[in-house]
């Protein structure tokens, strides 16, 4: 049986295909549309899911449970709005919804049918499902909830507002503006989370307040509900994290436990995880690269060769990553030695001066560079503090952390081989990782997008 999931009408289309145990493919509405975080499924990335014949689609949420969660919040417009029902919406493509699961059993089920243990306790966090916004799996058994208005998620969220930013995106900046700032309003935000209306935001909250130190404290009310929830109820040595809070790699390196987040944890990875919600059969899990393929050979010695003469390399090579990371097939690279190459990178990338970039090392070498709080990090989830943070001051933030992606041949064998051939040559078994694409866009998809990048930028897309 073909199973096609989709998640549409949120904030992060997305589309998968799985075949009994194996998934062919999954990937992001964005990367087709040039929308980032685009909402609305389009043509190019039906077709391409269309391809694969389906027999059957499954839904990541039900929408009608939703519909009853935004009338008693007050959400009349949302409410009453039939089109946004996705029955309504997939008709224009021809796809009929023959099975819907619930938002969160999604998430669950990205995560533990994914993971490469059987016996875990799991934690699903996220703003807000239908009406869930906390649960907790032993396996593949609810045994808690935590229902609306009660989200650490929309907490998080409606701070990263009030910092600024865009909710629902740019909470990861939110996170690393905290390790500039002092949890000052730590008391207060907690008091916040018992709030009946924080989807609308949280207003003028501390209007007084220096940015940087709100971000401190809604990070640390996190960290402590995080730990809290961890230590009071996950006694098994295995633990899964799911929903859009398990991107934040900073609280998931405080957990003592052995720990598994599927690449893409959030709602658009629910496109994939509502399908074994629905079938509960394990999946045959060979890492994240299930998007559209450039084909090709990894150009490893053309990389080299444009990293020792320019210091930086855009590659557009393989399947994309499915998730929010770039790590290695849709990767801006460059030599992460040295003062000035930040700045170089940033020319580009245009961030804000205070975020450090990631850095990708073999994972026989992390333990050496790096104080690891888990094994590895194949898909950039947890931090480690630097060893030599005056060495590779591009990668490492303010507090003397990094946010790692460990590589080894069976995650990526191209990007192993070249990380491998680098440090053969220079010494440096790391490199400076940052995701492909223009600013305010989604990540490169094809090899058009590639070559519209390098264009704009100047810099060699292989
Ligand atoms: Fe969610």
């Amino acid at each position: 049986m073909r199973i096609l999931g989709v998640n549409c009408l949120n904030h992060d289309a997305a589309m998968a295909v799985v075949d009994g145990k194996e998934i062919l493919w999954a990937a992001h509405a964005e990367r087709y549309s040039k929308i980032k975080n685009d909402q609305f499924l389009n043509w190019n990335i039906v077709n391409e899911a269309l391809s694969y014949s389906p027999d059957m689609v499954v839904y990541y949420e039900k929408p009608w449970l939703k519909k009853l969660r935004q009338l008693r919040a007050g959400q009349y417009g949302y409410a009453f709005d039939m089109g946004e029902l996705p029955s309504r919406y997939l008709k224009q493509f021809g796809i009929k919804i023959d099975e819907y699961v619930s938002h969160h059993h999604s998430h669950m089920a990205g995560g533990y049918y994914t993971a490469p243990f059987k016996d875990a306790d799991i934690l699903t966090i996220d703003a807000i499902g239908e009406f869930e916004t906390i649960t907790l799996w032993n396996n593949e058994k609810k045994v808690k909830s935590w229902s609306y208005p009660y989200s650490l998620g929309l907490l998080y969220s409606a701070m990263t507002k009030r910092i600024g930013l865009k909710p629902n995106e740019e909470e990861y900046i939110t996170m690393g503006m905290a390790a500039y700032g002092k949890p000052l309003y730590s008391e207060a935000i907690r008091r916040l989370l018992l709030n009946e209306n924080n989807h609308k935001g949280i207003g003028d909250f501390a209007p007084h307040a220096d940015i940087m130190d709100l971000a401190a404290s809604v990070q640390e009310v996190y960290e402590e509900e995080l730990e809290r929830l961890v230590r009071r109820y996950c006694k098994k040595d295995k633990l899964i994290l799911s929903g859009g809070c398990a991107l934040n790699c900073v609280a998931n390196s405080l957990l003592e436990k052995e720990i598994w987040i599927m690449p893409n944890p959030g709602d658009s990875g629910s496109a994939l995880g509502c399908i074994p919600a629905f079938t509960r059969q394990h999946l045959d899990w060979k890492g994240t690269f299930l998007g559209y393929n450039i084909e090709g050979e990894y150009p490893v010695d053309e990389i080299i060769k444009e990293l020792e003469t320019n210091k930086i390399v855009g590659v557009a090579n393989g399947r994309a990553e499915f998730g929010p990371r770039a790590l290695g097939n849709r990767s801006l690279l460059a030599d992460p030695r040295g003062d000035d190459i930040k700045d170089k990178v940033n020319a580009i990338k245009k961030r804000q001066k205070f975020r450090p970039f990631a850095p990708a090392i073999l994972l026989e070498d992390v333990h050496d560079y790096f104080d690891m709080p888990q094994e590895a990090s194949p898909y950039m989830q947890f931090v480690g503090k630097c060893k030599y943070p005056k060495e590779f001051p591009a990668i490492v933030h303010y507090d003397g952390t990094s946010r790692i992606q460990t590589v080894t041949k069976e995650d990526n064998e191209g990007f192993y081989n070249l990380l491998k051939t680098w440090k053969e040559k220079t010494g440096c078994p790391m490199l400076l990782n940052t995701s492909l694409n223009i600013k305010g866009k989604p990540m490169v998809n094809d090899k058009t997008d590639g070559e519209i990048f390098a264009r704009k930028y100047s810099v060699k897309v292989v």
